[in-house]
């Protein structure tokens, strides 16, 4: 038996950050052995709320395929694609939202967080920021056409997007039962123990915080944001005692990125005031560059030679295309259109 499809996507973020990396990316790199993995750039969700900040998105597109490959996505075990190259997947999003109730969507849950966010930075985008727009109603149905449309069984995801896939699943079901079919199978979630990594100043990391370390950033950068972590708040000198479990950000990064011994090391010094916050961070920084020396060196090397990357993106959009309209067939078919 061949394996089972896997799809996961991530919306065009751009550049992507530690977090990112121990939460997502390590994940979808060893389940590249054990599946058949489509990862893609999600350019038409990123539409959904960023229509009209779209002046960065080629680039953003490429830095997150760049980050991918850096971090260990091989395009000869995965198809790597862009979703908006992908045309099946819009056709099949159309014939979903035929038999998808609107109900379904508007009690999403996710939705409405993401409506509550938009609403939240309505000053700094354009003025009257539409609250749901079309486009983002139908994000589950959208989300649910690249599962469906490359046959995917398995789904790995973050929490936040549990409301989706179950949207997916119900989907699926809806349509196997008014076509009286069974081509689609319900995907399942793939859910990741996400070590929570904060940004540095104790907040959710995240780009538009300003309070993310990149997997791109150069040692320099990093140096100089790690020196901005969020320690024991409590304490004033040196040389006083601290807490570790009080030390909101870089202990953290500690216990993610260093060795086990190392972090021993760290809480006992600091416990008995023999360990200065700064210091403390500057090994903290040399810790994380040294971790992403190789990351980093293999993001320089594929810049020095793009036309290398977007060879890979465009077999891998041709590849997922194949795919899908491998699924289209059937479901055209099941439509009778
Ligand atoms: N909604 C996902 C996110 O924001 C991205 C995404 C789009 C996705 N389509 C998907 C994830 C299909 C998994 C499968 O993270
Ligand atoms: Fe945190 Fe290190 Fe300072 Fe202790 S010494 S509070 S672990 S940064």
């Amino acid at each position: 038996m061949g394996k089972a499809n896997l799809v996961s996507g991530m919306r065009s973020t751009g550049k992507l950050h530690l977090g990112h990396y121990m939460g997502v990316l390590t994940n979808w790199v060893n389940l590249q052995d054990e599946f058949n993995c489509f990862y893609f750039v999600a350019d038409w969700h990123a539409l959904t709320t960023k229509y009209d900040k779209t002046e960065n998105l080629k680039q953003d597109k490429l830095d997150v395929v760049l980050d991918w490959l850096s971090c260990g996505i091989n395009p000869e075990k995965s198809t790597i694609y862009y979703q908006s190259k992908v045309l099946q997947i819009a056709e099949l999003h159309i014939l979903l939202s035929m038999i998808t109730p609107n109900n379904w969507v508007e009690r999403d849950p996710t939705l409405k967080d993401m409506v509550k966010i938009i609403k939240n930075k309505d000053g700094d985008t354009t003025e009257n920021v539409p609250l749901l727009n079309y486009g983002l109603l139908g994000y589950p149905v959208l989300m649910s056409a690249d599962i469906m449309a490359m046959n995917g069984a398995v789904v790995p995801v973050g929490v936040d997007q549990l409301a989706h896939l179950e949207i997916t699943r119900d989907i699926a079901r809806r349509f196997n039962n008014i076509y009286k079919t069974n081509l689609f199978n319900e995907p399942k979630p793939r859910l990741t123990e996400i070590p929570l990594l904060k940004g540095v100043d104790g907040q959710k990391m995240g780009k538009s915080f300003q309070n993310d370390i990149k997997i791109s950033d150069d040692e320099e950068t990093t140096a100089k944001k790690v020196m901005q972590c969020i320690t024991d708040r409590s304490r004033a000198r040196k040389d006083d005692p601290g807490h570790p479990d009080k030390c909101e950000v870089a202990f953290n990064y500690y216990k993610i990125f260093a060795p086990e011994e190392t972090v021993k090391q760290v809480e006992c010094e600091c416990k008995l005031g023999q360990r200065g916050c700064a210091d403390c961070k500057k090994q903290l920084g040399k810790i994380i560059n040294d971790k992403f020396a190789p990351i980093r060196q293999k993001r320089n090397e594929l810049l020095k030679d793009i036309s290398k990357v977007e060879d890979i993106i465009n077999d891998g959009c041709k590849k997922a295309s194949l795919e899908a309209e491998k699924t289209l067939e059937l479901v055209r078919n099941a439509v009778n259109i």
